[in-house]
């Protein structure tokens, strides 16, 4: 394995995906496929693409992740979510490369009172959900060197996401309805990828040991827990001293007020014990971390 490892970034596009290809700049050479170049609904290009590109690393950014629509296309939300990530992970296995992939806090039911840990039952209550658990067991079935991060409400200075919708919705009305009976912790991008770096990293130098004891599924959101409708609220109260925005009145509803085709767990709250516990890796508190998003926003307003 060379010290400058080869890192096949999927899904390049996307909210982590972009932040990938940052962190991993100065370590890695780094090749980013989006949809056009690597699409994960064709089989046969997945393969040739990685027997093409060989990489040390392939790290499974894109995702299927139109939630409410996967209800609707339940084939293709398969496709990707859980037949590529067991090709990639065939692939992976046969170059001697490590896979990392991204799950979601939507293979649970949400019903739990405490943080969910990762050997807790999983019951998905959404066809996005099933398929995302479908994609994990497909890499576990295939079982070479995979590390599998579980996330919750990730977001970024750019792409689809709660803070960018919330900050248009702000300016455009005067009260907002916003769910108050789901809780979870929202993840940047960043983080995500800067501690996705960080543990490959280490793996690489063998500082978590050669062999592969360290495979397997892992938590991995920001570190502490809100509903959407605090969430909310920060978002508009930071914003307000960050971009100057306008701070709209934000009214907690329930979740049966804002009936969704997807149904999605009351509590996402993740422990992110074993990840600390295995590669001494914490990422940063919500807060901060949306600190460091509505700054990048105010850098480029026009995003
Ligand atoms: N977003 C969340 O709140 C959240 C929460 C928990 C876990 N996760 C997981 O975290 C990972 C990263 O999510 P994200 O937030 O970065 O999502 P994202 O911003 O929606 O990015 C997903 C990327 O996948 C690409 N993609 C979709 N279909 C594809 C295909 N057939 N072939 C190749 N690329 C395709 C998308 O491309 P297009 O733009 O062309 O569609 C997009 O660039 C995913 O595994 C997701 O399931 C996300």
């Amino acid at each position: 394995m060379s010290i400058w490892p080869r890192v096949l970034v999927t899904g390049a596009d996307g909210q982590v995906g972009r932040a990938l290809l940052k962190s991993f700049a100065e370590s890695a050479e780094v090749i980013g496929c989006n949809r056009a170049s690597l699409d994960l609904a064709d089989a046969d290009q997945i393969r040739d693409q990685v027997r093409k590109i060989a990489p040390d690393i392939i790290v499974n950014a894109g995702a299927y992740t139109a939630v409410d629509r996967a209800e609707s296309e339940r084939d293709l939300a398969f496709a990707i979510n859980a037949r590529a990530p067991g090709i990639l992970a065939e692939e992976a296995q046969r170059a001697s490369a490590l896979l990392i992939h991204y799950s979601t806090d939507y293979v649970f039911n949400g019903s739990k009172r405490g943080p969910w840990v990762e050997d807790d039952a999983t019951d998905p209550l959404s066809v996005y959900g099933a398929s995302k658990l479908a994609g994990e067991e497909a890499i576990r079935s295939v079982g070479g060197r995979h590390l599998i991060f579980r996330t919750s409400w990730v977001y970024a200075p750019e792409g689809k996401n709660f803070v960018l919708t919330m900050l248009r919705l702000g300016r455009e009305r005067d009260s907002l309805n916003v769910v108050d009976d789901q809780v979870g912790a929202p993840t940047t991008a960043a983080e995500l990828a800067r501690a996705t770096q960080a543990i490959s990293g280490g793996i690489l130098e063998k500082k978590f040991g050669a062999s592969p004891s360290w495979s397997g599924v892992y938590h991995m959101t920001c570190s502490g827990r809100v509903s959407w409708y605090e969430f909310a609220r920060t978002i508009f109260k930071r914003a307000h001293k960050l971009l100057e925005d306008e701070v709209p009145k934000v009214n907690p509803i329930a979740t049966s007020d804002y009936p969704t085709p997807a149904k999605r767990p009351l509590n996402s709250v993740l422990s992110n014990d074993k990840l600390q516990r295995t590669f001494n890796v914490c990422l940063a508190p919500w807060k901060s971390a949306l600190d460091e998003v509505l700054v990048a926003i105010a850098a480029h307003p026009k995003l």
